[in-house]
């Protein structure tokens, strides 16, 4: 028989992170009767939820697909986003009476606050009467006779199972550390090469000193490279390139790439150069510039470039052809990015060839499950992160 007082420090699962997805699989596993320690370092709960979409948490998107996310297996997040999906994300969220609003492109917001979905999730979690444990370092976890044992700062514990939780890296004044793939190497996983990701880039200093003056500016363009294309804004920093466009390249973006930004998408530029010239030959190509694009980004367009101010009359066809190239395929070398203290997200993590995408389960080790971040699948920008949480913290709860 096992000492009363251990007993009560014995649950059927243990979930270390309680973050997006650890609560949602605390909530979820709760539910189905299972005796549930969710536990954290953290003073708080769910810390990038409440920082996320500037206070009001981008929590789903309204067109998920499993094409908008980034895996070494690109199959493997399908089953757990088909069976948990954002409308049933949405109806937990309208169960709990939260006022949201669609912002652009499908990106589901809170009308509020942030703090009313960790509220949402914190009080699923104690009506399935799991148990939320802050403020607790893990020291040590050890799988014996079935069972595994955590050696914490506030006791030990063990349990039936455990599901691992601790997201990625991005952030680390919000608690972000390695833990989860120190975790699964120790059970005998792999861990896909990791990299900041949903990242704003930094510049060479030619090219910094070349933009200072454009900080703060915004313009709709297409970042391409030659695995994908993003019609979305960009954003001229201090420090370099920003913006939800250059978020969503950093993801594609490998050390020392070149990739383009059209400067103006949807047109013709060359037609339109030829067009604007029959129609007003004396207008001057500055001019034209001023018309297209902010004065500011104008003026370090046609200084960069040495386009003279002539009259458009004046320009040849092949003066017109390579003007246009250059807007439509402005080429960017970043020096870097900004790493994981501004990162949304952390590309790569644990192998998912090694985790069952129904379940979520190691098929390595029995009874440990990975979910969100720590896994190799990263999302897009646009509440595609949270929805993946949502669906494989859910997936896992059901399973455990
Ligand atoms: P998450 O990081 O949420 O949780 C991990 C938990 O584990 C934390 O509570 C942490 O304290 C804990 N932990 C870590 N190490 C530990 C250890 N050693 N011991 C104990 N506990 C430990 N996504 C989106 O879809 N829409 C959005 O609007 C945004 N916005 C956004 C803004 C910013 C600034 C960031 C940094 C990120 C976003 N994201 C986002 C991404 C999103 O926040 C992220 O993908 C999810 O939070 C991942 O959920 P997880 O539960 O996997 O990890």
């Amino acid at each position: 028989m096992p000492h009363p007082a251990s007993a009560q420090l014995h649950y059927d699962v243990i979930i270390i992170g309680a973050g997006a997805a650890g609560l949602m699989c605390a909530a979820t596993a709760g539910y189905q009767g299972k005796r549930v320690l969710l536990l954290d370092h953290a003073k708080q709960a769910g810390k990038k939820i409440l920082i996320s979409g500037g206070g009001r948490s981008n929590f789903t998107n309204m067109y998920t697909t499993p094409e908008n996310y980034i895996s070494q297996n690109p199959h493997f997040c399908k089953s757990a986003l088909n069976r948990y999906t954002q409308w049933d994300f949405m109806a937990l969220v309208d169960k709990h009476k939260i006022p949201w609003h669609e912002k652009t492109l499908g990106q589901l917001f809170c009308d509020n606050s942030a703090k009313d979905l960790v509220r949402m999730l914190l009080k699923e979690c104690e009506l399935a009467g799991a148990k939320v444990q802050l403020r607790t370092e893990i020291f040590n976890v050890t799988y014996t006779n079935d069972q595994y044992a955590l050696e914490t700062s506030q006791g030990d514990y063990t349990s039936s199972k455990l599901v691992i939780a601790t997201g990625g890296l991005s952030m680390p004044r919000l608690g972000a550390t390695p833990f989860g793939y120190r975790i699964a190497e120790q059970f005998g996983h792999t861990i896909e090469p990791v990299r900041a990701g949903l990242v704003p880039f930094t510049l060479h200093d030619q090219d910094k000193e070349q933009f200072a003056e454009l900080a703060g500016l915004s313009l709709d363009v297409v970042a391409e490279n030659t695995r994908i294309s993003f019609p979305e804004a960009m954003l001229f920093t201090h420090r370099g390139l920003s913006g939800p466009a250059m978020l969503q390249i950093s993801s594609y973006w490998f050390p020392g790439e070149t990739f383009n930004v059209n400067l103006r998408p949807g047109t013709d530029v060359l037609t339109e150069l030829q067009n604007t010239r029959k129609q007003r030959p004396k207008l001057g190509l500055h001019g034209l510039m001023q018309q297209w694009f902010p004065k500011r980004l104008a003026f370090t367009l046609c200084q960069q470039n040495a386009w003279a101010n002539k009259n458009l009359a004046d320009y040849s066809n092949a003066e017109f052809e390579q003007i246009a190239r250059t807007i439509e395929t402005w080429q960017v070398k970043p020096n870097g990015t900004e790493g994981y203290r501004t990162a949304e997200v952390t590309l790569g993590g644990v192998n998912v060839n090694e985790v069952s995408s129904k379940t979520m389960e190691s098929k390595l080790q029995p009874e440990l499950y990975f979910i969100g971040e720590v896994l190799d699948v990263t999302g897009w920008l646009g509440g595609y992160n949270f929805q993946w949480a949502w669906s494989s913290g859910w997936v896992a709860g059901k399973a455990v």
